[in-house]
Parts: C-alpha cells; structure tokens; sequence
C-alpha cells in the first residue's frame, strides 16, 4: 500500500514527534491540514501520553503518530554519575546555585514501560514509531494486533534491516544533519554519521518497505529532493519548532531565528545520547568531554534538565536543550496549518 494510504495522510510531510516540544494544539493543526501531526511520548509517561492523546482528539480526527523512546535502559555507575555531577558544578554556582546531589533516571525506556503499552493499544493512535531502537518482538505484535501502524528510525542500513525484520512498516531514514536525538541503536558503537541523502538512497535501495526521509529538510525543495531520492514521505523537526504552538522557550526561539542558526553541534552532554544543539553555552561545556565520561540516557538528562532550570532562573537560555537540525537557518515561525499549506504549494500537493 502507498505510506500515504497507510497513514491516511494526503501530502507526503510529517511533522517530526518532538518529546517536550511538540503538542496536541500543533499535531492537531498539522493532521487537520492534511499531514501527519506527531506527538513525542519519550518525556512522558502513561497518564501524560493518556492526556496528550485526548487533547489532540478533541482538536482533531484525523491521523495521529505518536513516538517513544526504545532505547537500554539506563545502567546506574554512581562513581561516574558524582564526577560528572562535579563536572558541572561551576557553571550550576555560577546561577547562584548547586548541582542535585544524585542523579535518576527521569524517563522510563518503553521496551520496559508495560503501562505506556497498555494505554497506546487503549488509546490506538493511527501510527506509533520507535526512536533508538525497537522494542521486544511481544510489543511489536501486540501494536500491530490493534490495527496500529509502525515507524523506525534508522541512522544506518543495518539499523533500517533490524526494523524491517522486527515488523515495522516503513523506515525513517535519519540523516546526521538532523535536530534532537540522533535516533542510533547503540550510541557506544561505531556510527558512519550517513547524510540524510546517501542515507535515504541507501535505505530507498535496500529495504523493501517505504522510507521516509528526516534531517535538514525545511522547505518544498528539500521535501522534493527527499522524494526524488525515493522517499515515500519527508519529516520535518526543526521547521516546526518556531511555531507558535510549540514548547520552545523565549530564549530557544530568539536563537534559532538569529545567527546563532548557523551553528550546531552534536553532543551527548545535555542528555547522555548525542543530539544535535544549537551551540550554546551547554554544547561548549560538553566539546572535549569524552563519551564516556557522560552517564548514560536519560540519567545525564536529569543534570542537563536541572542546569537549564537553574540558569533559566536567573536569565540566562545558553544551557537549554536547544535542538535543531543543520537547516536551522531557513527555519520559519508561522503557525502550524500555515507551515503545512506552504509546504503543500512548495511541492505543488495544494
Ligand atoms: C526539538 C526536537 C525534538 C525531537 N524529539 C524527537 C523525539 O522525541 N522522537 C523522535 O523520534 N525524534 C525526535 N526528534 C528528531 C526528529 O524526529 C527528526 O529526526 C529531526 O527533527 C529531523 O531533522 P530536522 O530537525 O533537521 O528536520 C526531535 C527533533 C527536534 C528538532
């Protein structure tokens, strides 16, 4: 079947699930404009997806993909965890205040998450995707059972193989030049770093089920080109973060629409798994660090999350998860619905 039968969908854009970024308010304006609104579940638990769900329902009836995170879950090293937490103990004095005194991990891992199951087979969203990985053959089929239709993301060909094969429907071809976390299996193993387009060709030519190509794509012209290179679909992170419904702060918005654009760095330190920032003060703290000192996903988050609330409070944005992809600079800041429409007549699908 066509990926955009399959999702029910009538232009081939999807709106990337950004966990604590995206919401009802902007999924659903995107699904009602006729692409693929998305809800990232990865920062949330079962009763917060529960309500997100319902809030995009009373906005829309359309399509609805829903993402979580199936990434390890996170293996505590207490030694690690206090030398990073001293690590980050300057910068925490410098807003006047002191690091937290142990770290946790913040977000369960869905492969482990039987409540965040139960509510998406109660909930049945039209499709349900995977980031870091996919989650034991049980959860697939039990998904799959309730009609749901399924996305991986793959930063590689073995990666898109391995999501193939555990029963996922179509592929999201993750180029490195993407915002947010790089979707990796394994953020410890060898990485090639593939472009959105090689990627794309590769996965295009290799897979035999529909990719859908995501990383730096912001405008028709970047959707035409994924679509040349044999994607069924393109999404799109970044071009929705300046929207007015999204969660970016004051400080996040105002440095994506600035010169401070240009520049983006891959980092595990604000999280414990790479994803790609806007350069901020945080990025420069973590440029030199080895891997290995950072705890592990979402662990490390608990410090980076702490640190940006307490710089936040005294004024200063620069320790924020500022994620955003290479094409950050054509990023434009106009409501969801009207994103979508000039996405639609830039690729000619009005
Ligand atoms: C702010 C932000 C948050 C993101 N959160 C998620 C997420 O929760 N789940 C996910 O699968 N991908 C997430 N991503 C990655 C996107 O799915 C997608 O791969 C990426 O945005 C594509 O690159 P682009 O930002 O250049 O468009 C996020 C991206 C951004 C920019």
């Amino acid at each position: 079947m066509r990926l955009l039968d399959l999702l029910r969908i009538d232009a081939p854009i999807i709106q990337a699930p950004m966990a604590g970024l995206a919401t009802p308010a902007m999924a659903a304006a995107v699904s009602n404009a006729g692409a693929l609104g998305s809800l990232g579940l990865g920062a949330t638990d079962a009763d917060g997806a529960r309500k997100m769900i319902a809030a995009f329902r009373a906005l829309s009836s359309r399509s609805l993909h829903v993402n979580v995170f199936c990434h390890r879950p996170a293996r505590s090293d207490a030694a690690l965890e206090r030398a990073w937490v001293e690590r980050l103990r300057l910068a925490f004095e410098r807003t006047g205040s002191t690091p937290p005194p142990a770290l946790t991990e913040i977000y369960k891992s869905f492969v482990d998450d039987d409540a965040m199951l139960a509510a998406l087979l109660e909930t049945k969203p039209t499709v349900v995707s995977f980031h870091f990985g996919a989650p034991p053959p049980d959860r697939i089929a039990a998904l799959r059972a309730a009609g749901i239709v399924l996305l991986g993301t793959a930063t590689s060909v073995p990666e898109g193989r391995k999501l193939v094969e555990a029963g996922v429907d179509a592929v999201i071809a993750q180029g490195y030049e993407a915002g947010g976390h790089r979707g990796v299996f394994d953020p410890d193993g060898p990485d090639d770093q593939l472009g959105t387009m090689a990627l794309t060709r590769l996965l295009a030519r290799s897979v035999g089920v529909p990719v859908i190509a995501a990383g730096g794509i912001m405008d028709g012209a970047g959707i035409a080109a994924a679509l040349r290179l044999g994607a069924s679909a393109a999404q799109l992170g970044t071009a929705f973060v300046g929207c007015p419904e999204s969660q970016a702060d004051a400080g996040y918005r105002i440095a994506l629409l600035s010169d401070a654009a240009h520049h983006t760095v891959m980092t595990r330190a604000i999280s414990g798994r790479p994803a790609r920032c806007l350069a901020n003060s945080f990025t420069a703290l973590g440029a030199g660090v080895a891997d290995g000192d950072v705890p592990a996903y979402p662990i490390a988050y608990d410090a980076g999350k702490a640190l940006h609330a307490a710089a936040k409070a005294v004024g200063d944005f620069g320790f924020g998860a500022q994620w955003a992809g290479q094409g950050a600079p054509l990023a434009r800041s106009l409501p969801a619905a009207e994103l979508v429409a000039a996405l639609r007549a830039e690729i000619g699908v009005t």
